[in-house]
C-alpha cells in the first residue's frame, strides 16, 4: 500500500517520526510531506531515515519534469496527515493549496483520507476549528478525534495526539474490504479466574491473542463487534463497539447470555474454567495442614447454552483446546454442543503463542487446516463463517 504522510507542524511531530516506523514495518510504501514550519521543528532528515524514503518540502523542488504535487497525489493509495494542525486543517476544509502538503491534497482524489489533529485544547474547541473539522468530514476526511489528557502546554484537555497503534488501526480499518459489514459478532477471549481466596485463584496459560486478534479482524473487515474479555495483559483492539470485562466464568456465562440475542455470530474461544471452587474463602487460607483438599464444582458451559438457545439464522462458533486427538476430540464437542463450526487447536501450538495452527470443522464434518499469525487465523475463520453462513 502506498502513503503519503503528510506532516504539519505540531508539537506531536516527534511521535509522527514513530508512527512512520511503524508504517514501514507494516509494509507499506511511505513518502513524506513535510510543511515548511514542520521541518524547523524535526529534520526531514530523521524521516528520511527512519522511513528511509523520500521526504519533499518545497512544491518548486523540480525533478526533470516530475511535478510533486500530481505525482504524489496519483501515486498514494492513502493520504494521512499527523499530527495536523489548526492551520493546516483549515487550509484543508476550505480547498487552500499554499504548501506541497495542502497542494498534494487537493490533488488526491481517493476516499482514503486521514487527519488526526493535535493541538492545544482551546484550539481545538475553537468554534472556528470545530467548523473545519465537520467541514472536512463532509468533504469525506477521516477524522481521528484526539484523546485527552496532559498537553505540552502544560494544559488537561482534549488535543493529545493518539497512540500510534490506533493511527495505524484506524488506516487499516478504512482500508479494507467489509464483507462482514451489517453483521453482529460477539467474541469471548482469554482465561477466566476462579477464586480460591481473596489472594489466589485457578487459571490457565490463555493469553487471550486468538480472540483478540478474532475481535480485531471482525471490525476491520466491518462486522459490529462485541468482545468478552477475561483477564489478560494485551491492550484491548481499537475501535470496538462493546468490551466486556469479567473474571470468572460465571460472569462470563451472565455478560453472555445476555447480549447473545443481539448477536449474529458468537464465537467462543475463552479458555474457560471448567470447574471452580465450591466456596470461596472470605479469609485468606492458612498455611496449616501439610495437605488442603480444594472442592471443586463445574462451572456453567457457555458454549453448550448458546447451542442449546440458538434461533434462526444465528451461528455459533466454538473452539477446542486439545493435547491429542485434536480434531476427533472437537468433533465430539460439535456434536454435543450442538454448533455450527468448531476450531480445533493444539494447546501446545496455540495457548500464548503468536501463531496458531488451527483446524475448522462444520457441521458436516468438512475440516479446513489453517495456520498463521493469530490475526491471518481469524481473518480465514471469518471469511469462512461469511462465506458458508452469511
Ligand atoms: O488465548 P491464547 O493464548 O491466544 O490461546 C488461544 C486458545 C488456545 C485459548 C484458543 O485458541 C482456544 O482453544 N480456546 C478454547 C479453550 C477451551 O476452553 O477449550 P475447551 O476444549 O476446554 O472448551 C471447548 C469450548 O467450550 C470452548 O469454545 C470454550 O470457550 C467453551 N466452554 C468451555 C467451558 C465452559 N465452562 N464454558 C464454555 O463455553
Amino acid at each position: 500500500m502506498n502513503v503519503v504522510l503528510g506532516v504539519s507542524s505540531g508539537i506531536a511531530i516527534y511521535k509522527a517520526v514513530d508512527l512512520l516506523s511503524k508504517m514501514r514495518k507494516e509494509g507499506w510504501d511511505v513518502q513524506v510531506i513535510m510543511t515548511e514550519n514542520a521541518a524547523k521543528l524535526v529534520s526531514p532528515v530523521v524521516f528520511s531515515a527512519v522511513g528511509n524514503c523520500r521526504v519533499f518540502t518545497d512544491t518548486y523542488e523540480i525533478e526533470s519534469g516530475w511535478i510533486i504535487h500530481t505525482e504524489l497525489s496519483k501515486w498514494a493509495d492513502v493520504f494521512v496527515v499527523a499530527p495536523a494542525t489548526a492551520n493546516t486543517i483549515a487550509k484543508l476544509a476550505n480547498g487552500f493549496a499554499d504548501n506541497l502538503l495542502t497542494t498534494t491534497a487537493l490533488a488526491f482524489q481517493k476516499s482514503s483520507k486521514i487527519i488526526v489533529p493535535t493541538m492545544n485544547t482551546r484550539m481545538y474547541e475553537n468554534p472556528v476549528t470545530v467548523d473545519n473539522l465537520k467541514r472536512i468530514q463532509q468533504l469525506g476526511w477521516y477524522v481521528l478525534e484526539p484523546e485527552s489528557g496532559h498537553l505540552a502546554c502544560g494544559e488537561v484537555g482534549k488535543g493529545r495526539y493518539p497512540d500510534n497503534e490506533k493511527i495505524i488501526e484506524f488506516i487499516k480499518i478504512i482500508v479494507s474490504e467489509k464483507p462482514l459489514a451489517g453483521r453482529r459478532i460477539l467474541v469471548t477471549a482469554g482465561p477466566t479466574q476462579e477464586e480460591i481466596d481473596p489472594v489466589r485463584f485457578i487459571s490457565n496459560h490463555s493469553s487471550g491473542k486468538m480472540g483478540y486478534a478474532i475481535a480485531r479482524v471482525a471490525k476491520m473487515l466491518g462486522a459490529q463487534v462485541c468482545l468478552v474479555s477475561g483477564p489478560t495483559c494485551l491492550t484491548v483492539p481499537y475501535f470496538l463497539d462493546e468490551v466486556v470485562f469479567v473474571r470468572s466464568a460465571n460472569e462470563m456465562y451472565h455478560e453472555v447470555l445476555e447480549r447473545a440475542g443481539g448477536y449474529d455470530i458468537l464465537i467462543m474461544c475463552a479458555a474457560v474454567a471448567d470447574y471452580a471452587p465450591s466456596s470461596r474463602s472470605a479469609g485468606k487460607i492458612k498455611k496449616i495442614e501439610d495437605k488442603l483438599i480444594l472442592e471443586l464444582v463445574k462451572t456453567p458451559d457457555i458454549l453448550a447454552a448458546l447451542g442449546q438457545r440458538k434461533k434462526g439464522n444465528q451461528i455459533v462458533v466454538g473452539f477446542a483446546a486439545e493435547t491429542e486427538h485434536v480434531v476427533e476430540n472437537a468433533i465430539e464437542k460439535l456434536v454435543k454442543k450442538n454448533i455450527d463450526v468448531i476450531v480445533a487447536n493444539d494447546v501446545s501450538e496455540a495457548m500464548g503463542k503468536d501463531t496458531n495452527h488451527v483446524y475448522i470443522i462444520s457441521r458436516n464434518k468438512a475440516v479446513v487446516e489453517v495456520e498463521g499469525t493469530k490475526d491471518e487465523v481469524a481473518k480465514e475463520l471469518l471469511l469462512r463463517i461469511c462465506e458458508n453462513f452469511c
